[in-house]
């Protein structure tokens, strides 16, 4: 698409070895195609004559046509491209690019400003050390310039430059240019942003961006080169902050040698320093230190490495080796922030993986505490987050983690969400600390076991999960799969849809987000049960595979049975026992499954019975026998 674009991680190793000896900056810019990020960004790879020659020849000829800016070069050309996309008035995705000069190399994330795009934003950003914050002179702090802020303190960059530009538009006027930036810096205040520098400019026509602009002698700042070549590094905070090293694989050619390789994301180590393994608390000693240019003493933040330790301990990969006298917390609870970046809405109950650092864990859940309005900073009440939106969670997890707080470090703090079945990235989030109660409450310890139970009732504890429409026969064969196996002697139970919305869950409704909950509840409760050594029979629409999945990854393999009771909905509506699908048609009852709620189908039941087939009589015989023959 661009020539100056970063498609490939080769790339970006061929252009960072070229300059290796020059310090890097990562950058984004944050405005809308209106504020003239494009031309800012073209005028600053078109200085550092980064550009190829067939380019420029090209923006020359693409200027002339386009004809709007009187023989200037139009640098938004060069940098929007896609000639659908300035039709749209829309940029869509991060673009990366880099360009150099004599100082430093740069990659600047270029994101949209566009209302939609929170995600990408987050996405670009979660790497960069400087922010460029565009304001349009003639029209000020805006709504979308507080939205980028927040969104760039909540990252964490700790750099931010307001580049008030087209200021030619406005006479180079100081005035305009001091009652801007006194309005920003009263907002950037309020939401902890404290190293701010305004800068007046016209991207256009090359005002204050290399060279100090002889039309705004009243300004003694830095230009935006001149600011972007000196501006500290954060890399230097990582640096001072206790050694952590994210173990990304175990290396183990052959049994004299076990290594342990990662990206050290802060401090630093010397060979014969003592070191503790988290989560596991377990110690021992630096034996020796392998970077990609041979053994070494010492190695730093940012350095790829191998680990050799004096004693053997187990580590697997995702462990953080720390410092023995500085180690991150560990904890299963936290308060978090999550940037939603999903079409479908983050739900209270769902569980999700996540991945900090180098582990991935699952079962992970959050309940909003509340929501926060971008715009406006107010918090605001609600269940689920959606696409974009940004909230204040407490976080569980099914086992506990090594961290630290994001604003110290973003690689122990920050994480982002996974959907189990698309295995996409839906969520990427920062923690802010652990919840107390997660390190007070204990599993406890039971002398009588499971399998002391399941032996004593002399068979095997099993869930059969039944799902299916509503109308479809669950709740039929399933009660006549429980007296078939009574009559054998077996120890049952089954718990009911109808049955458990009347206790248990008489709080939950229909909603996404309650069936969500529907469900985990009851899947807990089986699981209780199927300790107890009981074959728990579990009747419910359960309609989304997700939280199916999550039921199944409670248990051990082979102890959940799906079974799906499939019947067609044209011939569960025809059934219709309980009257409900005619209400629901009606419009008197929301959200019925199959109707306007999604019945998504198994994909890999255990037993999948065809209700137009065989007789509720011949499904609990099939089902029953499936059992026996497992024992
Ligand atoms: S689930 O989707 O959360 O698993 P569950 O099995 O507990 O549903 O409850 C389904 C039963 O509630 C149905 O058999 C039906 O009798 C009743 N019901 C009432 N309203 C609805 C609705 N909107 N959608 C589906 N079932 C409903």
């Amino acid at each position: 698409m661009h020539h100056d674009q970063l498609t490939a991680s080769d790339d970006i190793e061929q252009y960072l070895s070229a300059h290796h000896t020059k310090g890097l900056l990562r950058f984004i810019t944050c405005g809308s195609v209106d504020d003239g990020k494009s031309t800012l960004i073209g005028r600053l790879l078109y200085e550092s004559k980064m550009l190829f020659e067939d380019q420029l020849s090209q923006l020359e000829a693409d200027s002339k046509k386009v004809g709007t800016q009187g023989g200037d070069l139009d640098f938004a050309l060069l940098v929007d491209g896609l000639s659908a996309e300035r039709e749209q008035g829309i940029t869509i995705d991060v673009a990366y690019r880099f360009f150099s000069t004599e100082k430093r190399k740069f990659i600047v994330a270029d994101t949209p400003g566009h209302e939609q795009y929170t995600r990408n934003m987050v996405t670009g950003a979660s790497t960069a050390d400087v922010a460029i914050i565009l304001i349009d002179a003639r029209r000020g702090v805006l709504t979308q310039t507080r939205r980028h802020s927040y969104l760039v303190s909540l990252i964490g960059i700790r750099h931010v430059v307001v580049a008030i530009n087209k200021l030619d538009m406005v006479d180079y006027s100081e005035d305009v240019f001091r009652r801007i930036e006194a309005e920003y810096r009263a907002f950037a205040t309020q939401i902890g942003l404290d190293d701010v520098t305004c800068i007046p400019m016209s991207a256009l026509r090359g005002d204050n961006i290399i060279e100090a602009s002889p039309n705004t002698r009243w300004y003694d700042g830095p230009t935006l080169m001149g600011y972007l070549e000196n501006v500290p590094v954060d890399g230097d905070i990582a640096r001072r902050a206790p050694f952590r090293l994210p173990v990304q694989w175990v290396n183990r050619p052959h049994l004299d040698f076990r290594g342990y390789a990662g990206n050290i994301v802060a401090g630093d180590i010397r060979q014969g320093d003592r070191i503790r393994v988290l989560p596991s608390g377990k110690e021992s000693r630096v034996a020796s230190i392998i970077t990609t240019d041979g053994e070494r003493d010492t190695a730093v933040c940012g350095q790829a490495v191998t680990l050799t330790l004096d004693d053997e301990i187990d580590i697997s990969r995702g462990d953080v080796i720390a410092r023995a006298d500085a180690p991150p917390a560990v904890a299963d609870q936290f308060e978090v922030t999550v940037v939603w970046m999903s079409e479908q809405p983050m739900l209270p109950s769902r569980t999700y993986l996540l991945k900090v650092g180098a582990r991935t864990v699952g079962g992970a859940s959050a309940t909003l505490k509340y929501k926060v309005n971008v715009n406006t900073l107010e918090h605001l009440a609600g269940k689920t987050l959606e696409l974009n939106e940004i909230g204040v969670c407490n976080l569980s997890l099914d086992q506990p983690i090594a961290f630290d707080p994001y604003q110290e470090n973003r690689d122990m703090g920050g994480f982002i969400i996974i959907d189990r079945l698309t295995n996409s990235t839906v969520g990427a989030g920062m923690i802010h600390f652990a919840l107390r109660r997660s390190q007070n409450v204990h599993w406890q310890a039971v002398d009588v076991d499971r399998t002391a139970r399941a032996a004593l009732n002399g068979q095997t504890p099993r869930i059969v999960w039944f799902t299916g429409l509503s109308g479809a026969g669950k709740s039929t064969i399933a009660n006549l799969v429980e007296r078939k196996l009574h009559a054998l002697h077996k120890h049952t139970y089954l718990l009911d849809g109808d049955n458990v919305r009347h206790g248990l869950n008489r709080d939950l409704g229909f909603a996404d987000a309650d069936r969500v909950e529907n469900i985990r509840r009851v899947a807990e409760v089986s699981r209780l049960m199927l300790d107890a050594g009981l074959i728990v029979l579990v009747s419910f629409i359960s309609p989304f595979r997700a939280e199916r999945a999550m039921a199944r990854s409670l248990v051990q393999p082979g102890e959940f049975v799906e079974v799906f009771i499939d019947t067609p909905l044209e011939v569960a509506e025809g059934r219709d026992p309980k009257g409900l699908y005619k209400k629901a048609r009606q419009g008197q009852l929301k959200h019925f499954t199959g109707l306007d709620s999604p019945y998504e189908r198994p994909e890999q039941p255990e037993l999948h019975i065809d209700t137009t087939q065989v007789s509720p009589e011949a499904a609990a015989d099939q089902i029953v026998a499936w059992l026996v023959e497992r024992g």
